[in-house]
C-alpha cells in the first residue's frame, strides 16, 4: 500500500528557533491518526505542513505520492479538509450556504446535486434539516462544529485534518461528535489526522496514535500497542493519566 502522506527528514524552524529537527513518518490511506503531545510541541505545525499552510525549512513532504514542492498548493487544499477549534464558518451565510460552498463551485449546472450533497452531509453529521436556513450565530457551539465538519466533507476530500476540533464544546456534545466522526471515518474510508490534547480521546478514536514531544514523534502505534508497550517515560506518563 502506498502511503497517503509521507514526510522525509522534515525540519521546521521559526527564525532561529527549531521546532522540528528531523521528522520521518509514513501514513497509510484510511487510517484515523490521532496526534497527542504537550502544548507547543509542534502538532499544529505538523498538520499545517500537510496542507501547505506552513512550509518546511528542509526535507520533503509527499501527499498521494506527490512532492509538495511540485504541486499547486491551492489545488492540494481542495483535496484536504481542514477543521479547527471554534467556528470558522462564513458568518453571513446560512448553514446550507456554508455546506454548499464547494459543491456549488462544481455543480454550476446541477443545482439538485448541490442540494442533495447538503442534505446528505447534514444527515451524516447529525444536523437536523430545520437548521438549514440558520446563520452560524443562531447555532450552539456543537452545531457550529458539525456544520464545519459537514462543510469540509462536502468537498469530498481524501484527507481530513482536524486540529483540536472538539476542544470548545461541552462534554456531552463532545462525546456525540466523537461518535459521529468515528462513524464518518468508517463510512467514508477517508484518512483522518486528528490533533487532541486528550489522551483518552486519542486512544478511543485513533486506529493509530502518534505521540509527539518537542517536535519528535516518540511513538506511532496502534492504541493497544501504545498502552501495552509505551516506548519511553513520556508515553508512560501520558498513558497513566488515562482513566482506564
Ligand atoms: N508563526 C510562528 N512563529 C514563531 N513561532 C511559532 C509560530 N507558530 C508556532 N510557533 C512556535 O512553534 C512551537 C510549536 O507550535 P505549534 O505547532 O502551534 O504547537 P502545538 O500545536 O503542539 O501546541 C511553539 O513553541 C510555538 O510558539
Ligand atoms: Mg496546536
Amino acid at each position: 500500500m502506498n502511503p497517503v502522506i509521507e514526510m522525509k527528514h522534515v525540519k521546521k524552524a521559526y527564525d532561529q528557533n527549531t521546532i522540528i529537527e528531523d521528522l520521518n513518518v509514513s501514513i497509510d490511506p484510511g487510517e484515523f491518526v490521532t496526534i497527542v503531545g504537550s502544548s507547543g510541541c509542534g502538532k499544529t505545525t505538523f498538520l499545517k505542513m500537510i496542507n501547505g499552510l506552513i512550509l518546511p525549512t528542509a526535507g520533503d513532504i509527499f501527499v498521494n505520492g506527490k512532492n509538495l514542492k511540485d504541486v499547486d498548493l491551492i489545488q492540494l487544499r481542495r483535496n484536504i479538509g481542514y477543521v479547527i477549534q471554534g467556528s470558522v464558518l462564513f458568518p453571513h451565510m446560512t448553514v446550507r450556504e456554508n455546506i454548499a460552498y464547494v459543491p456549488t463551485l462544481w455543480n454550476k449546472k446541477n443545482k439538485q446535486a448541490t442540494k442533495d450533497a447538503v442534505q446528505k452531509w447534514m444527515d451524516i453529521v447529525g444536523l437536523d434539516p430545520s437548521m438549514m436556513d440558520r446563520y452560524p450565530h443562531e447555532l450552539s457551539g456543537g452545531q457550529q462544529q458539525r456544520v464545519g465538519i459537514a462543510r469540509a466533507l462536502a468537498a469530498s476530500p481524501d484527507i481530513l485534518l482536524m486540529d483540536e476540533p472538539f476542544g470548545a464544546v461541552d462534554a456531552i456534545t463532545r462525546s456525540q461528535l466523537q461518535n459521529e466522526i468515528k462513524r464518518i471515518h468508517q463510512q467514508t474510508g477517508i484518512t483522518i489526522l486528528f490533533v487532541t490534547h486528550d489522551i483518552e480521546e486519542a486512544l478511543v478514536l485513533g486506529t493509530k496514535v502518534m505521540v509527539m514531544d518537542h517536535g519528535e514523534i516518540v511513538q506511532f502505534d496502534r492504541p493497544q500497542e501504545l498502552m501495552d508497550h509505551p516506548t519511553n517515560d513520556f508515553v508512560v506518563s501520558l498513558v497513566n493519566h488515562h482513566p482506564y
